[in-house]
């Protein structure tokens, strides 16, 4: 059978989560070439070449980001991001599911990159039953001895272990991440420092999200030139696009990066149900600026370079359609009393912030807000963005600044009624 899938290798090979089918496919085998033919400082250069970027919403460059450990503090950290909660995302849970192995084996070779000796999966609260998985699969390359004391015969070694989180969307953030992660509130901290000079307990520590981390072994096992020769010049390899909203066929799908909205959502995901016409797209879940659903979005590449071009971001590529019958600000709203609800509350531009345009929002679907209401929550939205000490502040005016701006007509319906009964 053709070899359809890079990332979600189980829809290919039946049984893939069993560490026979893995190894038999051969499984573990870039972690051996990393381990007794590599350097960790040539591991770090191939994933460099390869172009790889985090998956988990930023792009940042994920060889650069290794090759940022401070070498004269020891010992380092690997850390797995696995908090996934984005609403939208849905992409990191299939891959621990079902292709456990690909990701167990990409955080022991970027362990062995930064000679990390201790490595920790950082799952949200909800994913208790995939941290009970993880924790077999662990115990099962222990007893196949490719964890634990001088792996494949070197000095090197490793342990992984699993970490639940309480079900706060603050502990994705990689330093509110490490703060639970130690124990205490998740709360972001204040950068720089940046976890690879003080990370987990002070030491340099890599934070990298589960799918990012999944493309290591195939960067490893067949070098950074071919994995180059996916995606685009500057957006390589495959991506996992969790598609949701109003399509006919919801799910994740495995693309190159640089393939268009159009081609994910009306090839891939059969188009939008009912012959209803498409109204807009949030490319990147709850924390999208809105994109309206026209030829030249729905003709963008979807990569790290092209869709802030049309005024939005790639972010973890949480596609969320949105058909005629929906009313934006009603969207707004919920986005809105979202990130209210999950703003930590340490920076107060996010904390005032958000419980300000959440009342404003309010009375806009109450159909009470006056034309200076509108002015007035367009303005704290304004405000908060570029002030706050983590990027949640931002995420949360992305669809209220584009929302206003872009569908300007849906919010002032509910004014235009007010003006109309002569309020
Ligand atoms: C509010 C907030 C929530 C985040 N949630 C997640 C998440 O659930 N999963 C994730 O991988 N990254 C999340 N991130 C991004 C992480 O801070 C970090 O950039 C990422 O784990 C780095 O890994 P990468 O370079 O492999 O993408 C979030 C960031 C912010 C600001
Ligand atoms: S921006 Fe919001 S979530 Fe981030 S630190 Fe400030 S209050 Fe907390």
């Amino acid at each position: 059978m053709p070899e359809k899938h890079l990332l979600l290798r189980h829809r290919d090979i039946p049984d893939i989560h069993e560490l026979e089918v893995y190894r038999k496919h051969g499984g573990f085998e870039a972690f051996r070439k990393a381990v007794t033919q590599m350097t960790p400082d040539e591991v770090t250069e191939e994933v460099k070449k390869s172009g790889l970027r985090g998956r988990g919403g930023a792009g940042f460059p994920t060889g650069l980001k290794w090759s940022f450990m401070d070498k004269k503090n020891w010992p380092h950290y690997v850390v797995a991001n696995a908090d996934e909660s984005e609403p939208g995302t849905f992409k990191d849970r299939e891959i621990m599911e079902r292709n456990p192995f690909q990701f167990l084996e990409g955080v022991a070779i970027a362990a062995y990159a930064v000679q990390a000796n201790r490595a920790y999966i950082y799952l949200r609260g909800e994913f208790w039953q995939v941290a009970a998985w993880l924790d077999r699969k662990i115990a099962e390359m222990e007893a196949a001895g490719l964890l634990g004391d001088n792996l494949f015969g070197t000095d090197y070694s490793l342990r992984i272990y699993t970490h639940l989180g309480a079900g706060a969307y603050i502990c994705g953030e990689e330093t509110a991440l490490l703060e639970s992660l130690e124990g205490k509130r998740g709360m972001p901290r204040l950068r720089p420092p940046f976890p690879p000079s003080y990370g987990l307990y002070g030491k340099p520590t890599v934070v990298n999200n589960v799918e990012t981390l999944t493309n290591v072994p195939l960067i490893i096992e067949r070098g950074a030139d071919w994995y180059r020769t996916i995606g685009t010049e500057k957006s390589t390899g495959p991506k996992v696009f969790s598609l949701s909203g109003h399509v006919n066929r919801p799910g994740n799908y495995e693309l190159p990066l640089g393939t268009t909205f159009r081609e994910l959502i009306f090839e891939h995901g059969g188009g939008i149900p009912g012959g209803k016409a498409i109204k807009a797209i949030l490319p990147a879940g709850a924390s999208s600026a809105i994109l309206p659903a026209t030829d030249e979005v729905l003709d963008t590449p979807m990569d790290y370079e092209s869709v802030p071009k049309v005024g939005s971001f790639l972010g973890s590529a949480s596609v969320i359609v949105v058909d005629e019958s929906v009313d934006i600000a009603w969207l707004v709203r919920k986005t809105i009393h979202f990130f209210k609800h999950e703003s930590c509350g340490k920076c107060t531009p996010c904390r005032e912030g958000t419980y300000w345009m959440d009342k404003l929002m309010e009375k806009v679907m109450a159909g009470q807000a006056t034309p200076e209401d509108l002015e007035i929550l367009y303005d704290v939205a304004k405000q908060i963005q570029g002030k706050t000490l983590c990027a949640l502040g931002d995420f949360a005016t992305m669809a209220v600044v584009s929302g206003i701006e872009r569908f300007k007509q849906d919010f002032e319906r509910a004014v235009k009624a007010l003006v109309e009964v002569g309020v």
